[in-house]
């Protein structure tokens, strides 16, 4: 597929075969921390080529990156399972709610998808090694496809990071450097490595590619549903990569021509790292101090911020903010009355569908289809059942345990 960069800000086009990062004259006035980064690179798919798929019969996901990726199976993203969660669909009124399980990909995260892609992009370039800085989910979904396809990562992370979050990355084989800084400070080390010894950036948001490869979860869905959309689809947004990509992959089904319309988009922050909602609301692009509970959404300042705003305008969606309270509930509600076991940062998509179902059913109807994007298993963070789940005591290995046990209740 062939494609060029367009600047999310300055609209400035690129046609190149080099690998680009951000917008070189916006990249200049990145100077002020306190707001949003600007100069992030959309990737524009050639539209004789988008057009050309409209006719084509077994569409994958695939047909839409502007790189081959080799031996998809040899780390297979996607599909993934789309459940109906009947408990809940009846609790809340709305039958057509379903949760798409981007928790079943095989590092355990929805970053795989933007990982996937990245191995095509070095393939292409011929380069064998790829460098990110990561405090979690991306760098273990990065190494992940890193030990499947023989590729070598460098894998920058600041050395208060969470060290279950990292033990995924050693174990497949990463070279993890830990940082006496902050995550800011692991990102600049990482790119001054790419500078000095070479191989692709991964860094989310920074490398165009990563909001390309995350596209692949809508048009897997158009796909799974018959080559049809949800009408809204709600989105854990902590960066805005995530939600950039979701966008994206609709964008690219609407000017293939293989859909009329783009499904509205819902951002779902916690109140304890709002930056884009509040952004969408008062058009102020600044930073937050992020305190929430859910780790893999705690941003202070979005690497993909402003292209989420303009996207969330462009699906006609919204924001929606949640408490640390509401995504913890969700956690449990989601695992008890679904079987749907996420972490704290995927329970907050639906946090945000509970909080705005009254509101759904007003403006739509109880048949509106929705879908909840459930972006991270929760085996990735148990420390937070800490002071939350009582284990049961043990019993003595005898029938009378187990009839004194039964009989309290
Ligand atoms: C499980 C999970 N959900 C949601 C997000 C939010 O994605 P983004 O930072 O692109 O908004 C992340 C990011 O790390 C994540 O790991």
């Amino acid at each position: 597929m062939r494609f060029h960069y367009e600047c999310n800000d300055c609209h400035k086009e690129y046609y190149t075969d080099e690998v680009m990062y951000l917008c070189p004259s916006c990249a200049k006035e990145n100077t002020d921390p306190a707001q949003m980064r600007k100069g992030n690179l959309v990737v524009v798919l050639n539209e004789e080529d988008l057009r050309a798929l409209k006719e084509k019969e077994d569409l994958a996901f695939y047909d839409f990156f502007p790189y081959e990726v080799p031996d998809h199976d040899a780390f297979p993203v996607g599909p993934t399972p789309v459940a109906s969660p009947i408990r809940l669909q009846s609790k809340y009124g709305m039958k057509n709610v379903v949760c798409k399980c981007d928790s079943a990909l095989p590092s355990g995260s929805f970053k795989d998808r933007a990982s996937q892609l990245i191995i095509g992009q070095a393939k292409s370039h011929n380069e064998e090694k790829i460098v990110l800085a990561s405090t979690g989910n991306a760098g273990a979904a990065m190494s992940c496809a890193g030990a499947a396809y023989g590729i070598d990562i460098v894998l920058f992370v600041p050395q208060t990071a969470p060290v279950n979050k990292l033990m995924q990355s050693v174990l497949y084989g990463a070279q993890v450097v830990p940082v006496k800084g902050t995550y800011d400070d692991a990102f600049a080390l990482s790119i001054a490595y790419t500078d000095n010894f070479g191989g692709i950036n991964r860094n989310t948001a920074y490398n165009p590619m990563t909001v390309e490869g995350k596209k692949s979860v809508s048009i897997e869905l158009f796909c799974q549903l018959g080559r049809t959309l949800p009408d809204i689809v709600y989105v854990s947004t902590g960066d805005g990569c995530i939600y950039g990509g979701v966008v994206k992959g609709f964008i690219d089904l609407y000017r293939a021509g293989l859909t009329d319309r783009i499904p509205k988009v819902v951002c779902v922050q916690s109140e304890k790292s709002n930056a884009i909602a509040h952004a969408w609301e008062t058009g102020e692009y600044t930073a937050v101090k992020a305190t929430t509970v859910a780790d893999s959404i705690s941003v202070s300042s979005p690497a993909n911020g402003r292209m989420a705003v303009r996207y969330i305008n462009e699906s006609d969606g919204w924001a929606t903010v949640v408490t640390d309270e509401q995504i913890l509930e969700s956690q449990m509600e989601l695992a008890k009355e679904a079987g749907l076991f996420v972490e704290p940062a995927a329970a907050c998509a639906w946090a945000g569908f509970v909080k705005d179902h009254g509101r759904l059913k007003e403006r739509f109807n109880d048949d509106v289809n929705v879908c909840v994007l459930l972006t991270g298993t929760g085996f990735k963070d148990m420390g937070v059942f800490k002071d939350r789940i009582t284990m049961p005591s043990s019993i003595e290995n005898s029938v009378d345990a187990v009839i004194e046990r039964f009989s309290q209740h």
